[in-house]
């Protein structure tokens, strides 16, 4: 009888999951003695009724790998442990849902797991290991701000989407003699605003990292900016924020969403520079964009390598392990570790002395 693998996407979505996908069904279908079941939406696939399960077999997923999005979706509010429903009153509570999953995983006779899924999925992955389920955990997020690897597959394709974006601006700021602020992702690490901002020349690159001090923009923009003659781009990741300042968040009302959404940062900014300085600016938040849309080739082959080291973790049994590319290697960490630290832009990173020595202005 051949063994059972589930494979599911959880948190948001990223260039290259479904490269990902292929890459375990396909591994699994070469190797022999396995069925592939996909869960959709995360582990709600298994938790709703009926259940919304998919058989995945070597035809089903051919030609997905240059897909964007997932064929398997996702959602971001569908812990097994913090799971909303709603009661009979119709109010919406948490509950615990874990050991109903873990039952039905065991109705459904699954082997082993791969979760897809960025922190707060592994998060969830660690929890279910601890549980006794047999889980491998692949890392992704744009962000690119997981401990435990170099990198992450969907990064490279959202700061391209974001570098192309940057070099249309300039030349539209460059007629104009503007100022040209644009906001990219990045919550807690400003990945993708540094490679964006080097990638296409920016003056001032703004991170989570660095608070930054107004008056240094200021000073920056007024050195390219004379007479309302000249232009300055500024690449802002969402999570900025100035000096004994905070970040730009709205409130969800998303039942069940855990993260504080993001976003906004780039219209503070400019309110503040126009008190100070008189020269026209505009912002543009690329927003989900660079989430979305095809993976660029490197992505496609990272998240290829990720789904067949995956499927390598099921088979020789190293469960409670995450995929991780280290030192220009695949191999895997606990997730327990992988979990632990964020990886963040520090003083010392090279790309950020470059930056530096560009004589590009980062805020402090
Ligand atoms: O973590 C990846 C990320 O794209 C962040 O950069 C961003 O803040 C967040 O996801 C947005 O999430 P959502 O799609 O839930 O709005």
């Amino acid at each position: 009888m051949k063994k059972r693998l589930l494979v599911l996407t959880g948190g948001g979505d990223c260039p290259g999951l479904n490269t990902v996908i292929r890459a375990v069904v396909r591994s699994a279908y070469c190797a022999g003695g396995w069925e592939v079941i996909g869960s959709k939406r995360a582990f709600n696939g298994v938790l709703e009724d009926p259940q919304d399960l998919v058989t995945l077999d070597y035809h089903s997923v051919s030609g997905i790998h240059v897909k964007g999005g997932t064929i398997l979706e996702t959602v971001n509010k569908g812990d097994p442990f913090a799971y909303p429903i709603q009661d009979e009153s119709g109010n919406w509570v948490i509950v615990d849902r874990s050991d109903d999953l873990i039952r039905r995983l065991n109705d459904l006779d699954i082997d082993a797991v791969v979760s897809i899924g960025g922190d707060g999925s592994q998060k969830i992955s660690q929890k279910l290991f601890e549980k006794g389920v047999n889980i491998v955990g692949v890392p992704k997020t744009i962000d690119n701000d997981l401990f435990a690897t170099d990198l992450t597959f969907g990064f490279q394709t959202a700061v391209e989407i974001a570098t192309e974006a940057v070099d249309k601006l300039v030349t539209t700021a460059e007629s104009h003699n503007r100022v040209m602020i644009a906001e990219v992702m990045g919550r807690d690490a400003g990945w993708i605003c540094l490679h964006t901002a080097v990638a296409a020349g920016a003056e001032i690159a703004l991170i989570p990292e660095i608070p930054y001090d107004l008056d240094k923009l200021v000073d920056k923009i007024q050195s390219r900016v004379v007479n309302n003659r000249g232009f300055a781009i500024m690449v802002v990741a969402e999570g900025a924020r100035p000096k004994d300042g905070v970040v730009v968040s709205q409130k969800s009302k998303e039942i069940g969403y855990q993260n504080v959404r993001l976003g906004g940062i780039g219209y503070h900014l400019m309110a503040d520079l126009q008190d100070r300085i008189d020269i026209d600016m505009r912002v543009t938040v690329l927003g989900h964009v660079q989430r979305g849309g095809i993976p660029v080739a490197f992505d496609r082959v990272l998240a290829t390598q990720f789904g067949a080291k995956a499927f390598d973790l099921v088979q020789s049994g190293q469960f409670g392990h995450m995929v991780s590319y280290s030192r220009f290697a695949f191999t895997s960490v606990p997730i327990k570790e992988a979990i632990s630290y964020y990886k963040f832009v520090t003083d010392d990173n090279y790309l950020l002395q470059t930056a530096r020595n560009m004589g590009m202005c980062l805020g402090d």
